[in-house]
């Protein structure tokens, strides 16, 4: 059975920590941007697993508080901060899973490929300092826009030779969450069960919530697909404008972003048991990149589970067919970019 949600796992890992503060493994992981508004309560989160003995906070600048801040709490895993380029290769030496949050987020009015000026070039020279340092970690892109930002890291990780597409992830799990909240909402369903996948990748119409497969099962209208779909892929937004200005999603991001985390660990740990959406390399279709369910193992991703797009109803048939353009375009700006700066 599917690990049903990150809640359940959250309230046994509660227990563990107020009972247990020995580390019940020894994975280090690094999180660069630690500083921002996702880094800081992501490395919070991050810092309540047992599965971690060691947590890497690194940043361009204002690490150094936030790492005092945390290694307070009484949990099992030293924390040490690292600022600058002069420090990253320490930062990411021995390192199981590289977390990065690192970058501009988005002000109303903007796409995320309006990010992508800025945050491709971040993202390029933290993957490459990864691959010089790392190149067997677990990396996770939280960077927008994802749909851009995996293909960039996957180009400079081939220009390094050590590109390892099953353990490059484009974290979506938020997407999930938020499907899984809004579905629990509307269908009055107990959160807790309620697992909907989403496939495609991270950006307006290209994420694609398959209702249809919804666990438990359940039923809806035409008008409830077309509501929940749209109010899914454009949840990102809602924050933007409620933010007015103050960036986006943090805290429900670090939420996500720790759920992906944890769950990569307990793979790497030999559970066989863990089951995630993330944008990933792909041939469920003709897109090199696409994000849909997959199982993860102790090397990444041991397969990707192609079963949610058999049997699609018309609504998502339809919607991921329009979605392949722009995911299409997405991922070869992101190549682009790369291959032009060899
Ligand atoms: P933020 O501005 O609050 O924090 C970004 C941090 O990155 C800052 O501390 C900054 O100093 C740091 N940074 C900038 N350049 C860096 C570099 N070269 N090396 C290391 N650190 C660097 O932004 P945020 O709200 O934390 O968002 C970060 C990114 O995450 C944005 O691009 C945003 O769009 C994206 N995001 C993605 C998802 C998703 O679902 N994948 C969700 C929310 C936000
Ligand atoms: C999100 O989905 O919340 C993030 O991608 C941030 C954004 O810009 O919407």
């Amino acid at each position: 059975a599917l690990r049903a949600s990150f809640a359940s796992k959250a309230q046994t890992q509660d227990r563990t920590i107020h009972y247990n503060l020995q580390p019940q493994a020894s994975f280090r992981v690094a999180v660069l941007g630690a500083a921002g508004g996702i880094g800081q309560p992501l490395a919070l989160l991050i810092k309540m697993s047992p599965l971690v003995s060691d947590l890497h906070l690194y940043d361009i600048a204002n690490v150094k508080g936030v790492a005092a801040d945390i290694s307070h709490c009484n949990t099992p895993s030293q924390v040490r901060d690292f600022t600058g380029a002069a420090e990253l290769a320490n930062c990411l030496k021995g390192v199981d899973v590289v977390v990065i949050p690192a970058g501009v987020p988005r002000k109303p009015g903007m796409t995320r490929d309006d990010l992508f000026n800025i945050n491709a070039g971040i993202v390029r020279d933290l993957v490459s300092a990864v691959a010089d340092n790392c190149p067997g970690a677990f990396i996770h892109i939280i960077s927008n826009p994802v749909n851009s930002t995996v293909p960039i890291a996957a180009e400079v990780l081939k220009q390094k030779g050590v590109y390892d597409p099953k353990k490059l992830f484009g974290v979506t799990t938020l997407d999930v969450v938020r499907a899984n909240t809004f579905v629990a909402q509307r269908k009055n369903l107990k959160l807790i069960d309620v697992d909907v996948p989403v496939v495609g990748g991270h950006a307006g119409i290209t994420i694609l919530p398959l209702l249809s497969k919804t666990k438990p099962s359940a039923s809806f209208t035409d008008e409830e697909i077309e509501e929940l779909t749209v109010r899914i892929q454009n949840a990102g937004t809602e924050v933007v404008e409620a933010k007015a200005g103050a960036g986006s999603a943090t805290l429900s991001m670090a939420y996500a972003a720790a759920r992906f985390v944890e769950s990569s660990l307990r793979a790497l740990d030999g559970d066989g048991d863990v089951y995630e959406c993330s944008f990933v390399q792909s041939d469920l279709t003709e897109l090199p990149f696409f994000a849909s369910r997959v199982k993860l193992g102790r090397k990444g991703v041991e397969a990707l589970i192609p079963s949610d797009l058999i049997g699609l109803i018309e609504y998502e048939q339809k919607a991921l067919e329009a979605l392949k353009p722009e995911l299409k375009a997405s991922i070869e700006k992101g190549i682009a970019f790369a291959q032009k700066q060899t």
